[in-house]
């Protein structure tokens, strides 16, 4: 079975060129809240667990010169997309969230902060390790924020597709996680790891596609994991719900454009 940074490698510049759009979306909100509770300075240090293309690791950079970045990913073909970016002074490291961090030659204790972006709903059913991993990285006081999907409605074509087509269709539900759905999923994940002051602020972002037969393409054929895993759930070619899918797109989902929620959940190590 293909490892998570295979997975990831593999679409990584379809994924830098579609999405990144919407993650950066979702950084903005968890970079400003962060920085409300622990502002960037030219002596903070930040590391970022599942950096992929660098949508957010671009803007803490923005957000301050000097600072330290340390930023992550399993999936050096992600990484290869983030090296683009051309970001001054940014230490990249070839890590899983669920890796010992220390052994990798980080040092416990010594980041201010700690942060990723729509990354934990695909290290379930791992994440409360990856949690601890950010734990133990920051020094006391130091903050964890994370973004996840709570309605990640940029999937639902494929399952309203499915069901036209074949009435005894069962959708995948997992491709966005089932144990991490709502912010208080991950809240709890946050408080059994040790951190304090937990608290989820929602965000709603837009998902833009050129139009229905752009969103079509890439979901079929992006290699994007979470779609690649709904696609399992089709007996037949994907490539049969094609048509439908361009059709229920641009029915309702006014040709390509998608509303979505995430949550930003943000925690203090004592
Ligand atoms: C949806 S992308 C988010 C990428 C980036 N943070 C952004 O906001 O655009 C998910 C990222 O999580 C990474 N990932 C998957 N499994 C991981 C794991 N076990 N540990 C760390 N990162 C992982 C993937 O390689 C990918 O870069």
């Amino acid at each position: 079975m293909a490892s998570a940074g295979e997975k990831w490698s593999a679409g990584a510049a379809a994924y830098d060129n579609r999405v990144a759009q919407v993650t950066g979306d979702g950084s903005e909100a968890l970079i400003k809240l962060v920085d409300k509770i622990k502002p960037f300075d030219n002596d903070s240090k930040v590391f970022e667990a599942g950096a992929g293309t660098g949508a957010t690791t671009e803007l803490l950079r923005r957000q301050n010169e000097s600072m330290t970045i340390v930023a992550g990913d399993p999936a050096a073909g992600m990484l290869e997309q983030l090296k683009k970016r051309d970001l001054q002074n940014v230490n990249i490291l070839l890590i899983e969230a669920t890796e010992d961090h220390v052994a990798s030659g980080l040092e416990a204790g010594s980041f201010s902060h700690v942060l990723s972006n729509f990354v934990l709903q695909f290290v379930v059913p791992r994440a409360q390790i990856a949690v601890n991993e950010m734990f133990n990285l920051l020094k006391p006081g130091g903050i964890i924020g994370n973004t996840m999907w709570t309605k990640p409605s940029v999937g639902e074509p494929w399952n309203i597709a499915c069901k036209n087509l074949d009435p005894n269709f069962e959708p995948v539900t997992s491709a966005f996680s089932d144990a991490l759905r709502v912010p208080g999923d991950l809240e709890r994940l946050y408080k059994a790891s040790g951190f304090v002051d937990v608290h989820s602020e929602e965000v709603e972002l837009w998902f833009k596609f050129k139009s229905a037969e752009d969103y079509a393409d890439y979901f079929l054929h992006s290699l994007n994991p979470p779609f690649m895993s709904m696609q399992t759930s089709w007996k037949g070619s994907p490539e049969d719900v094609n048509e439908e899918l361009v059709r229920v797109v641009q029915e309702q989902y006014d040709n390509g454009k998608f509303r979505m929620i995430s949550a930003t959940v943000v925690g203090r190590k004592p």
